[in-house]
């Protein structure tokens, strides 16, 4: 039997709830087999409410049901209860017994090394007790506590604590999904932030004893969030205090509910002993993502789970923008761009692809995407572009004015953004309806001193957008002089046509091009200029971004002509790369990212798009002859580049050093193609801190002279949960793609694989199936082993599983034999008597008919 019949679920039909929820009262008894749950809820019937009531129930043992304190018989199902109501108010109530122990789905109440701990979005509320478990019905909660936890944490200020009991109450009205509760023995890592009103906030991080030292940079982090936040966007903190815990066992990054945030550790603590520059940068704009929720999800929410970008895809925006004036916004851009084209791209050119406001779906946690999240994120920047960031500002503040408290949906959003701006957003509106990423072409004439851009979107009809239609993209852009001077500066060509010509006129010379600054809008841009146009702009762009972007286009044609034809790297490339890297005047963080080459899975994409079938093994010795061409290219540059960014000042994980520490690591990594190990082992050997070791530690373990540093570091960190994460992506990642499979097998073995951890998991399964040549291995053993393990997990933690199989989403793209192979591990999970709602909803999708 599985969970439940698969069901679709459709926007369309939507249905508001028949009741007010006016308070809720819960009163949690702990124990970890069975905790007894007590709610006391008030509901009000609307005028059309029937008589009968429905609220949400799963794997729960009903004790009693009353109603004004006579009990009442619900009828039970898998899904929930129903109930004869009065037609007036009246109070429910009900005891239920869950088993927080033996939940290891990680959704509702369950146990992390020993401490209790929640996660109810999206409808894991469900699991705790008998609800309307939908985001519309928003209501006031208090909570009680009795446990013998020295820490006993819920949403809100406190109320009362005493030995073995605590009482929370928030006073702002929230849907169950923001609901949290944490108790256990945990050490709080205190600070304080005044508001700009002047009212003070008490804040912690509550963390396992051992793990003290790593609090002070998300203590930072938050603050930082806090005023950004207040400045930027306006926006103050409404409660007397906010907490954070980190928990081991978690399946996504982090969660924000009301007052009390829970983040995976990995997205919380922090050192430079045992974190890289990266979890840095990662950490503190998750931090800043939950604390922005606050307001941009908690005070206003989404209507129904279909609206989840109006929560997710600003929020990101936002902490996109964060990140941006924290560190260094090119880079960040780039990153963003990198992190689109190499995550939701392939989902939205794909059989899982959707829109960015999906309009059914039948379990809600498989829709938690890179195309809501971060496409959805682009659309709030697309549309700050075409209004501009002022008027921007005035519709976010009409949004909070109008919308707070409320439950809302994408047609409220937009209306903000008319009301504030007279804008008629019909068209732009149709980025939350179209999937796939729209393809725009772009050429360019000059005569009699007209110079003339044309673009062309090429509207391609899809299974989820059979008739697409134009949209509206912003396509910023800026002219060069021949001599490399901005001659036209960057403006907004607004693009709503499916063919549209803008016209320069009074020019001197035929300019140059800078199409798609910044990436103005998540497209694919087919340019009809030569690769000389490129080579120009990636010596003259005064765009960083399309700078990059040069660079980038010059190394995917090379790479491309490289795979089809054995052909040698293209020197104007190279030639290009080398003088940026020899520019001492840009940022040393920007410079790496010159030298990064685009993915092989990128690679297979623009394969795939030319109508071509991608061959892994030939895409990775492309990319490696890249690679070597890359070093010898630079051969005279390198040792003085490692030498110059060497960093003597104490450690600080901030852009500058990280950006230094970044251009040393791409270097050493080069030089790891021309020298013997020495230098790599001596910098693993006197590295104080994680990212200066484990890039020591990737060059030796690429240079197989990684044996001994292997074992020192697992020596040296084996207690260390989050740095042992590293130690087992990193052997597989930096396997040859023949010893990938076999080397996460191996580590699958090893003692410290606690497979039901979500990061170990995906530490080992995560790897591999990001190596492209190893997953795609032509022996099917990457296929086999993903496989083996998604089985192995399903019937524990079906999110983590289902999440995992997008591994498979592109394999239509490979040759029959690929195809062969993948389609018989799909079908052996598929035909498993008890696969959960959740992956078979995603291997069904992307298993296609
Ligand atoms: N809402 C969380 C975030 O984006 C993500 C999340 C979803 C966490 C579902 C847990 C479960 O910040
Ligand atoms: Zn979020």
């Amino acid at each position: 039997m599985r969970d439940a019949a698969p069901q679709t679920i459709y926007l369309s039909d939507y249905k508001p709830f028949g009741f007010e929820v006016t308070s809720v009262s819960l009163t949690f008894d702990l124990d970890p087999t069975a905790t007894r749950v007590k709610s006391r809820i008030a509901f009000v019937p609307k005028p059309d409410a029937g008589g009968r009531m429905f609220l949400h129930g799963e794997k729960l043992k009903l004790i009693s049901a009353q109603i004004d304190g006579a009990p009442v018989t619900p009828d039970l199902s898998d899904e929930g209860l129903t109930c004869a109501v009065p037609d007036a108010p009246f109070i429910w109530e009900a005891e239920v017994e869950i088993d927080p122990q033996n939940n290891l789905a990680l959704e509702g109440l369950y146990m992390s090394n020993g401490m209790y701990c929640t996660q109810c979005e999206a409808e894991g509320f469900r699991k705790i007790t008998y609800y309307p478990d939908r985001p519309d019905v928003m209501s006031i909660f208090t909570v009680t506590i009795n446990g013998p936890h020295p820490v006993l944490l819920s949403n809100g200020n406190p109320v009362s604590a005493a030995d073995g009991h605590a009482e929370w109450h928030d006073p702002w009205p929230k849907p169950a999904y923001l609901f949290a509760l944490v108790a256990g023995e945990l050490v709080a890592h205190p600070g304080s932030f005044t508001t700009k009103s002047g009212r003070t906030v008490d804040l912690n991080l509550y963390v396992r004893p051992g793990d003290e030292g790593k609090c002070a940079f998300g203590m930072q982090a938050l603050k930082d969030s806090m005023k950004w936040d207040e400045d930027v966007y306006g926006r103050e903190y409404d409660l007397d205090i906010f907490n954070i815990v980190a928990v081991d066992d978690f399946n996504m990054g982090a969660m924000e509910n009301k007052g009390l945030n829970i983040f995976n550790s990995a997205a919380v603590l922090a050192s430079p002993e045992t974190s890289t520059d990266t979890n840095f940068e990662r950490i503190e704009a998750i931090i800043a993502h939950e604390y922005f929720h606050n307001w941009t999800g908690n005070r206003i929410t989404c209507r129904d789970w279909f609206q989840l970008c109006l929560k997710e895809g600003l929020t990101v925006f936002r902490d996109s923008q964060f990140t941006s004036d924290m560190r260094s916004a090119a880079v960040k851009r780039i990153s963003d761009v990198i992190e689109l084209r190499g995550r939701q791209f392939p989902e939205d050119q794909g059989p899982l692809s959707h829109p960015v406001r999906p309009e059914s779906f039948q379990e809600i946690n498989n829709f938690y995407t890179a195309t809501v999240y971060d496409k959805g994120a682009e659309v709030i920047g697309m549309l700050r572009r075409l209004v501009g960031a002022d008027a921007y500002a005035n519709a976010l503040d009409l949004y909070f004015d109008r919308h707070d408290g409320q439950a809302c949906t994408i047609e409220d959003w937009l209306k903000v953004f008319e009301d504030a701006t007279g804008r008629d957003l019909t068209q732009f509106k149709r980025w939350y309806s179209q999937a796939g990423t729209p393809r725009v072409t772009v050429k360019d004439a000059w005569y009699a001193g007209n110079y003339i851009l044309s673009f062309t979107q090429n509207l391609k009809p899809s299974a989820t957008t059979p008739d697409p239609q134009p949209q509206v993209i912003p396509i910023v852009t800026g002219l060069l002089s021949p001599s490399g001077k901005e001659s036209v500066p960057s403006q907004v060509l607004e693009l709503t046509e499916a063919t549209q010509s803008f016209t320069f006129e009074g020019l001197p010379e035929r300019p140059v091009p800078s199409v798609l600054r910044g990436f103005s809008a998540p497209v694919v841009l087919e340019s009809e200029l030569s690769e000389d146009h490129a080579a120009f702009l990636l010596a003259h762009d005064t765009d960083p971004f399309n700078r990059w972007e040069a660079g980038r286009g010059l190394a995917r044609a090379s790479l491309l002509a490289m795979i089809r034809g054995g052909t040698d790297p293209d020197p104007k490339y190279l030639d290009g790369i080398r003088a940026v890297l020899g520019d001492a005047g840009l940022d040393p963080a920007y410079r790496a990212l010159m030298l990064s080459l685009p993915s092989q899975s990128d690679l297979a994409t623009a394969l795939h798009d030319a109508g071509e079938t991608p061959d892994p093994a030939a895409i990775w010795a492309a990319s490696e002859a890249m690679r070597e061409a890359q070093a010898q290219h630079l051969a005279d540059l390198l040792p003085g580049l490692y030498a110059d960014h060497q960093i003597t000042e104490s450690f600080a994980p901030d852009a500058s050093q990280s950006g230094r520490r970044s251009l040393a690591n791409a270097t050493l990594s080069l030089l790891g193609r021309l020298e013997s190990p020495e230098r790599a082992q001596a910098q693993f050997d006197a590295a104080d801190n994680m990212t200066q070791q484990l890039a020591g530690l990737a060059v030796l373990l690429r240079q197989k002279a990684g044996k001994s540093a292997l074992q020192s570091f697992e020596t040296q960190w084996k207690e260390d949960r989050l740095v042992m994460d590293k130690w087992f992506g990193l052997q597989v990642m930096q396997a040859e793609p023949d010893a990938v499979a076999s080397t996460a097998a191996t580590l699958t073995g090893h003692a410290d694989f606690n497979w039901k951890n979500p990061n170990r998991f995906r530490a080992v399964l995560g790897a591999l199936a990001t190596h492209h040549a190893g997953f795609h291995h032509a022996s099917g053993a990457g296929y086999r082993l993903l496989a083996d393990w998604l089985i192995k997990l399903d019937p524990l933690n079906p999110q983590t599983t289902a999440r995992m199989c997008s591994a498979f989403q592109t394999w239509k793209r490979y040759d029959a034999d690929r195809q062969a192979l993948i389609s018989t591990e799909l079908d052996r999970i598929l035909a498993l008597p008890d696969l959960s709602r959740d992956t078979t909803e995603m291997l069904t999708r992307i298993r296609g008919s």
